[in-house]
Formats: C-alpha cells, structure tokens, sequence
C-alpha cells in the first residue's frame, strides 16, 4: 500500500483518515498551511508549499478540505496521484463511476448508473439516487438525499440532511442549505434555503 498524504488537517481530514484506514492505509500524514504537530497520532509533514517535494511517484493523495473552491484550486494546482477513497459500509451500486480524488464516506448509499465527478464528497449517509450526475467539486452533505436522475452542478455544495426530488438541476457554484426541499430547478447560483427551497442570496 502506498503511503497516503492528505491535504489539510481539521475536521474534514481526520473523517478522511479514518476512510483512509478502512480502506488499508497504514502510512498516513498531512500537510497544512496553517496546523502542526500531529493529528490522531498521524503526522503533520509540511504545509502545501511542500507537495512537489513530497511527490515521489509512490505517494498517493487526497484533499481533505470542505471548501469546493479551494479543492478545486489545490486540484488544478498539483499533479499528484489523485486518489479516490470510499468507505466500505458505502454501497455502491453497478455502473457508478466514481472520479478521482472522491471520497465517499461511511453509510454513503450511490445507486445504479449514477456519475460522481472528480474531487466531490459524498458525505456520511449521503443517498445519491440510480443516473445523477454529480459535477467535479461538489459537497453532498451527511444526510442528503438526491431522487433520481438528478444533476448537480460543479462546486455545489447540498447542505446537511437536504433533500432534492427527481428530475432536477441545480446549476453550478450554489449552495443548498441544510434541510432545504428543492422542488423546481435551480439555474441561477446563487444560495438557497427552506421548504421548499428558494434563493436567499
Ligand atoms: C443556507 C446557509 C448557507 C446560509 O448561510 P449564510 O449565508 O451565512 O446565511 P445567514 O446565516 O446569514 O442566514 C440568512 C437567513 O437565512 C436563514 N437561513 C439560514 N440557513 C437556513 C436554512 N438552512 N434553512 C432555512 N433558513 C435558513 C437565516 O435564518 C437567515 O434568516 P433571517 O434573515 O430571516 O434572519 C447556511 O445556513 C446553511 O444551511 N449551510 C449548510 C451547512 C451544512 O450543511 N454544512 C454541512 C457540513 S458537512
């Protein structure tokens, strides 16, 4: 098993890090900008400065960092293996694609013929139903529920415990809050809240 960096070390990375050791890893650290020391008995090694340096061509990678913009920027900055992780109490149903530097956390439940970008995050018991189409970047929240054949646009992030019924399309860069119904399209980005669902900002 090759050695695994991760790319920030607060809260996001230590879920990361269990996932990791699921998943087999056993030579775990971090580098972040702004933490030292060392993170559930796991080493902080440098800050991102340090990530060329650190890329020996055996070493594998994941961001573990919540932000979608700032995933995407570290993404597009460093050509480093990009790994993806899933949680072996997801279920992950035939023919998903699952893209690199994904993770998929625990409980996390993608049905059949389901897409998922790069560098997402589906979230702790996250329901992406059978044909969505899930965009590089985006956050799906612990306990959001996506009906089928819905799409997700890139960086947007569904809030914790929301639900979006089939058929829909949120647009790139939104933000869904946390509990909201989202019942129409949403085309503009924008942030949007409540049952049912509408733009707040
Ligand atoms: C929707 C959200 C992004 C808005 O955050 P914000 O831009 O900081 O907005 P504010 O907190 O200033 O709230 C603006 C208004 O929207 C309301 N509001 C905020 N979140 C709401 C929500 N989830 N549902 C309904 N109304 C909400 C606020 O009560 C406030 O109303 P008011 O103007 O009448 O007082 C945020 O509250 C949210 O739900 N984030 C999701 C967090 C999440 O899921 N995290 C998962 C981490 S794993």
């Amino acid at each position: 098993m090759n050695k695994l960096i991760i790319i920030g070390a607060g809260g996001h990375g230590k879920v990361i890090a269990d996932n990791a050791l699921k998943n087999g890893y056993t030579d775990i650290c971090f580098v972040d900008d702004h933490a030292t020391g060392e993170v559930m008995g796991f080493p902080i090694i440098g800050t991102s400065a340090d990530i060329p340096k650190l890329d020996d061509g055996k070493t594998d990678f994941i961001i573990g960092i919540g932000n979608n913009a700032v995933r995407k920027m570290i993404a597009e900055k460093y050509g480093v293996h990009w790994v993806r992780l899933i949680h072996p109490s997801a279920q992950i149903a035939a023919c998903v694609t699952v893209g690199c530097g994904t993770v998929v956390m625990a409980g996390a439940v993608i049905n059949a013929c389901a897409t998922v970008g790069a560098h997402c995050i589906i979230n702790t018991r996250a329901v992406i139903e059978h044909d969505n189409i899930i965009d590089n970047y985006a956050h799906i929240s612990p306990n959001a529920t996506l009906g089928g054949t819905v799409h997700v646009g890139e960086r947007t992030h569904i809030g914790i415990g929301a639900t979006v019924i089939n058929n829909i399309e949120v647009c790139e860069n939104c933000v869904v809050g946390a509990g909201a119904a989202v019942v129409k399209n949403m085309r503009e980005s924008g942030t949007y809240a409540g049952v049912p669902a509408r733009k707040i900002k």
